[in-house]
């Protein structure tokens, strides 16, 4: 499968998104089946496995995804050395479901904390700070990062939910190769971020393509509203979720889309957009469609 660089990492094109095993709009699926969905992106050369402490079926079961993930790490029958498990911090859950943010010190270590204990590790590989907390002064905020990766908490560092000014900010403060990837919202309905996508490009900063097929529940939606990726898929003899993902590997070399999955099939179908590479025709016929 077709490599890219991830911080100090080097991983697979195309990543595996936890969250619908953990935090889903309708029911969680069993946890056998999750298992079996994170062996499958494996059996199918996936190496990067994107959680966070937060996917969870409820507020008070933080960690579920990152103790999924682990568990199928651990009962994988392959070997597992190169597979990077990258999670998040500091979007809170509390009673009664009630949701926020906190990007204090004390908060976000004590998540890496419950983050080391959930995955069974010395060190997080790359360790991401999930949302922006308004009521924390962002600069600072990225300064605790850097130290959590000199005090070898984590071994690299991100960011999620951030803007181009953001981003231009904490790769300043955390300097050349600081600053490893940066995790934003982008699919063929969510373009919007492609500024983002394109700064990243310009900084050497990964670019982590969350929700790349238009988000759970919204897949179908996709495929109908942009008819080019079914007609492109048809001639290719591939699905239109391959060609999504394949669009979004050709805006560079710098972009993992990590599509999220419950199922075995669907996962191993997405893998395989790693190694589709469309045409300049077949990106401009895409492109066309969006105007
Ligand atoms: N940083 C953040 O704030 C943030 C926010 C949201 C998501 N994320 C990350 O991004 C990951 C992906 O996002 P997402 O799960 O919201 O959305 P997504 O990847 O756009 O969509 C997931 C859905 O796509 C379906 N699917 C996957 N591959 C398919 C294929 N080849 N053909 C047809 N259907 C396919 C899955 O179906 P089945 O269920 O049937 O397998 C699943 O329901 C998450 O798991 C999470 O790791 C991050």
């Amino acid at each position: 499968m077709q490599t890219r660089r991830l911080g100090p990492f080097t991983v697979s094109a195309v990543g595996f998104g936890g969250m619908p095993l953990s935090l889903a709009y309708g029911s969680v699926p069993p946890w056998e089946q999750g298992l079996l969905t994170v062996h499958a992106a494996l059996d199918a050369g996936i190496t990067l496995v994107d959680t966070a402490d937060i996917y969870a079926p409820t507020w008070d079961t933080m960690g579920h995804n990152e103790r999924l993930v682990a568990e199928a790490l651990r009962t994988y029958p392959g070997d597992t050395d190169a597979v990077v498990v990258a999670t998040k911090a500091g979007v809170t859950r509390g009673p009664g479901e009630t949701w926020g943010r906190d990007g204090s010190e004390a908060y976000l270590r004590g998540r890496i904390e419950a983050s080391l204990l959930a995955l069974g590790r010395d060190v997080l590989d790359l360790w991401q700070w999930h949302r922006p907390d308004l009521w924390q002064p962002f600069g600072e905020v990225v300064q605790t990062l850097a130290r959590f990766r000199e005090e070898g908490l984590v071994r690299a560092v991100g960011l999620s939910n951030v803007n181009t000014e953001q981003i231009e900010l904490a790769a300043g403060i955390l300097g050349p190769g600081g600053l490893a990837s940066v995790q934003n919202q982008f699919s063929p309905r969510f373009r919007s971020s492609r500024q983002e996508l394109e700064l990243c490009g310009r900084l050497d900063v990964t670019f982590l393509a969350y929700s790349p097929l238009g988000g759970e529940g919204r897949v179908g939606l996709v495929a109908s509203s942009f008819p080019v990726f079914a007609e492109i898929g048809l001639e290719r003899d591939v699905s239109p979720q391959q060609v999504v993902l394949a669009w979004e590997l050709a805006h560079g070399d710098h972009v993992i889309p990590i599509p999220g999955a419950t199922r075995p099939a669907t996962i191993t179908d997405s893998a395989r957009a790693a190694d589709l590479r469309l045409t300049d025709e077949e990106v401009g016929r895409i492109e066309a469609q969006f105007t």
